[in-house]
């Protein structure tokens, strides 16, 4: 593992550092300059049309960045930054590099809530764009370790801020469009959005090709089945009859004789912050299956909800 001060290098010259954030790991480089940005997509097997938020070490330089501060940007920021949310703004054609919006009017935005990453942040100066830490399509790492699972050779630097304690990615809203609109419930919980601006705010997370909003995002390898609290015995009964190893993934289930224990004990945050590392722990047990029980999906219960959804969509 690495020091800020040999992170900040590495973005200077136009490398790839993994760092930690609240939400999940990132995958960081110097969004002013195509080459950094380019050498991120190939790290991360990413299409090139898919665009990067960009991360900043202070809401208050968001005027530099953006063509427009609109109000619904502004409030927000204000309100939750540092923090799990990201607001689309309109670009300003200024430094940060085409291939980081994919060529949009727009640009995503956020000031990210760990100590580790602000100092990054502030040590380098600038714009850093950063997906999650992982290979395209995959579960999003939770840990350095997990960042470094997944992309090892394809980093310069590596930070260790510990396990992220949000755990699952950051709320996006697109303050572009108007009435504005969430593309990706995350962190920020809806309802707290909606308290700031004091309108119902619409979750939309279809078109634009997000990769956030591909089906089949989020998956591990083994399958995921959603399934209602009464349902797990009899589902699991079945799965371990044909020779499976199976899993179960919730808040308080207790596994039926046989099934590896994924459970959370706690709240819907608890659910989230956990919610990658028992789906990476599915893997390495090489479980072939998952049945997880829902949460409410209420404050970050509805990120959980969503990522369990795509995780189990049919690949
Ligand atoms: O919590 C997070 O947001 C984490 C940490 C590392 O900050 N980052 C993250 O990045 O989840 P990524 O690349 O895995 O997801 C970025 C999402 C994608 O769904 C992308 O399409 C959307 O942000 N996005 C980025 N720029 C956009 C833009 N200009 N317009 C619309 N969507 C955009
Ligand atoms: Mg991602």
């Amino acid at each position: 593992m690495d020091s800020v001060e040999r992170a900040v290098e590495v973005l200077r010259g136009g490398g790839l550092v993994a760092f930690p954030t609240e939400t999940v790991y990132g995958l960081g480089a110097d969004a002013t300059s195509s080459e950094a940005v380019a050498r991120l997509f190939t790290a991360k097997g990413r299409p090139a049309d898919h665009p990067v938020i960009v991360h900043l070490a202070d809401g208050a330089d968001l005027d530099r960045w953006a063509e427009r501060v609109t109000d619904v940007a502004q409030r927000l920021g204000r309100q939750f930054w540092p923090g799990p949310l990201t607001v689309i703004v309109p670009r300003r054609e200024h430094r940060i590099v085409d291939a980081v919006t994919g060529g949009r009017a727009t640009v995503a935005i956020r000031v990210p809530d760990h100590p580790v990453a602000l100092e990054l942040l502030r040590s380098f100066g600038g714009p850093v764009a950063a997906p999650s830490a992982n290979r395209f399509g995959r579960v999003s790492p939770t840990t350095a370790d997990d960042a470094v699972a997944d992309l090892g050779d394809g980093l310069d630097a590596v930070l260790d801020g510990g396990p992220c304690a949000v755990g699952v990615e950051s709320t996006i809203v697109d303050g572009t469009v108007d009435p504005p609109v969430v593309r990706r419930v995350g962190g920020v919980p809806l309802e707290e959005i909606e308290t700031i601006l004091g309108i119902d705010v619409a979750v939309d997370d279809r078109g634009g090709g997000a990769p956030g909003t591909l089906r089949s995002h989020y998956a591990p390898r083994a399958s995921v089945v959603i399934a209602p609290l009464e349902r797990v015995g009899a589902l699991a009964e079945r799965l371990l009859a044909t020779g499976e190893r199976v899993g179960v993934l919730g808040l308080a289930v207790t596994p039926p004789a046989g099934v590896v224990d994924l459970g959370v004990r706690g709240d819907v945050d608890e659910y989230a912050r956990l919610l990658y590392t028992r789906l990476r722990e599915a893997d390495r047990r090489r479980l072939d299956t998952v049945i997880a029980v829902a949460p409410p999906a209420s404050g970050r219960g509805a990120a959980v909800v969503d990522r369990l959804r795509r995780a189990s969509a049919s690949r």
